[in-house]
């Protein structure tokens, strides 16, 4: 199983960014980055995170051995981290597909994978995971509301106590993703997109209403339209929201 080195700062601009010179610098997998603040969080697509003190942000350094399975990889840490969540405070969150974790409809976390390639090859994944714990944050989007664990609660979390539990869970879901596991079987249940009607704005700049099927084996969530059924990959996702 893997095992973490733990790299702790008081304020980075993005854990991201510290652990993607220390992965280009030949860090072991397993190493984290983790800081009580950050100066330029930043999420998916570019989007800010904010990241006030009394939150958990950290990043952890992957090297899986071949690029084929990436896809299925953030859902396997979305599912990690409400494993996480659940053993450190008992609260039950779900996933909204692809990498958002959701308590009472509200964004407590979210989770980017960012891979690092030398010429074809994959030379490391970036995991950044960031949790809302002790301070509400106002999300950007109104949209897409946010809270975080001591509001749903109601109590102050131990960030500490927090982040052994992810990282735990992290460790068992890593282990069994590696071994061609079935990840997305266990974290089917807990995607509350499925079986909703959602509305998806593309990269491209496409919108798409229907149906939320399924998520299959690779990842990918299947939308039922009025014209016929559409694979959907997370990386073309700019934004979901459940209509
Ligand atoms: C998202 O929902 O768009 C993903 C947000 C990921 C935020 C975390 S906080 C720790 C790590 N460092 C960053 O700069 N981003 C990730």
């Amino acid at each position: 199983m893997i095992t973490w080195s733990l790299n702790e700062f008081v304020e980075v601009d993005s854990t991201q960014s510290v652990l993607s010179k220390l992965g280009a610098a030949g860090a072991d997998e397993g190493t984290v980055v983790i800081a009580r603040r950050q100066t330029a969080g930043r999420g998916r697509h570019g989007r800010n995170w904010t990241s006030p003190e009394g939150g958990l942000y950290m990043s952890l350094l992957l090297r899986p051995p071949s690029s084929a399975t990436l896809r299925t990889l953030t859902l396997a840490s979305s599912l990690a981290v409400v494993d996480g969540i659940r053993d450190a405070t008992g609260l039950n969150a779900v996933i909204r597909w692809p990498n958002d974790i959701l308590i009472g409809g509200k964004k407590v976390s979210g989770v980017v994978a960012e891979s690092n390639y030398v010429g074809q090859k994959l030379s490391f994944v970036a995991v950044g995971i960031g949790v809302n714990c002790n301070s509400e944050i106002t999300s950007e989007d109104p949209s897409n509301p946010a809270t975080c664990l001591a509001v749903q609660v109601g109590r102050k979390i131990d960030v500490a106590q927090l982040r052994r539990a992810i990282l735990e869970a992290f460790a068992v879901v890593y282990e069994k993703w590696g071994k061609g596991g079935d990840v997305i079987e266990a974290a089917r249940g807990i995607i509350e997109t499925v079986g909703r009607r959602v509305i998806i704005t593309t990269k491209s700049g496409s919108v798409l209403n229907g149906v939320a099927s399924t998520v299959e084996q690779t990842g990918d969530l299947v939308l039922t339209l009025n014209e016929g059924k559409l694979v959907v990959h997370a990386e073309d996702v700019e934004r979901l929201r459940v209509a």
